[in-house]
């Protein structure tokens, strides 16, 4: 097991405990939601303890973790034991696969990329949600990483140019993006609307892409 699935698996209860009643998690949904209706049948690769999976009505849940994944089967998501570099799935068996907080900690970006090629079918989508590392958010959890924080000492945070440009060499052509999270990470937080496109002050990004 890789050193950030063993963090992941320690922290599991911990981690999803954050999400609970948290305005900030309502903001992110709702940014996921306003891409548009879930093609079906979907997958969240990287999806934890299943919090987006179950909310969106996304049909399968992957992670390597065992300990994220038994919080996200309570929760109904039908998990699958795997890494976004090996997906367990069929060529062009999906219709949707999605990466929310999670396309950061993988350790081999390209692969998992062309392994979501690989399982979309023609008219298949991707969704990519980031932290934007540019933003006053993104900034936060470099410092975090930075003094050695549990999880995100593992992170590689990317801007939504560089994860577009990462998409497109991996054979995704760029459809739509929503931004959401302006407000600061210092203030008490709220719920806010979603923002059509890529704003650089936006602590979330939301990218949808379609296959070239
Ligand atoms: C920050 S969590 C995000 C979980 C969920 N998407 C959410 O937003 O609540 C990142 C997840 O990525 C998973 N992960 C780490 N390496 C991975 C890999 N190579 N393939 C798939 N998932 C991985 C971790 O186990 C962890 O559950």
């Amino acid at each position: 097991m890789s050193q950030i699935v063993e963090a992941f698996s320690r922290l599991a209860e911990d981690y999803d405990r954050w999400y609970e009643g948290n305005p900030l998690f309502e903001s992110e949904c709702l940014a996921v939601e306003a891409m548009g209706e879930v093609p079906h049948p979907s997958l969240e690769v990287g999806a934890g303890t299943g919090r987006f999976a179950a909310r969106l009505g996304l049909d399968f849940g992957l992670d390597p973790s065992l300990e994220m994944l038994r919080l996200a089967r309570k929760r109904g998501v039908a998990a699958v034991c795997g890494r976004a570099e090996e997906l367990p799935f069929g060529d062009g068996t999906l219709a949707g696969v999605y990466f929310l907080f999670a396309f950061c900690f993988l350790e081999d970006q390209e692969k998992a990329l062309s392994e979501a090629r690989r399982v979309l079918g023609p008219e298949g989508l991707l969704v990519l949600g980031i932290i934007n590392r540019a933003s006053a958010w993104g900034r936060l959890y470099q410092e975090k990483a930075a003094s050695g924080h549990p999880l995100y000492r593992w992170a590689r945070f990317l801007t939504p140019e560089e994860l577009v440009a990462r998409a497109s060499s991996q054979g995704f052509a760029f459809k739509r993006a929503v931004s959401t999270l302006f407000q600061s990470p210092q203030g008490p937080p709220q719920v806010e609307s979603p923002r059509e496109g890529v704003h650089p002050a936006a602590g979330f990004v939301v990218l949808s892409f379609t296959k070239t």
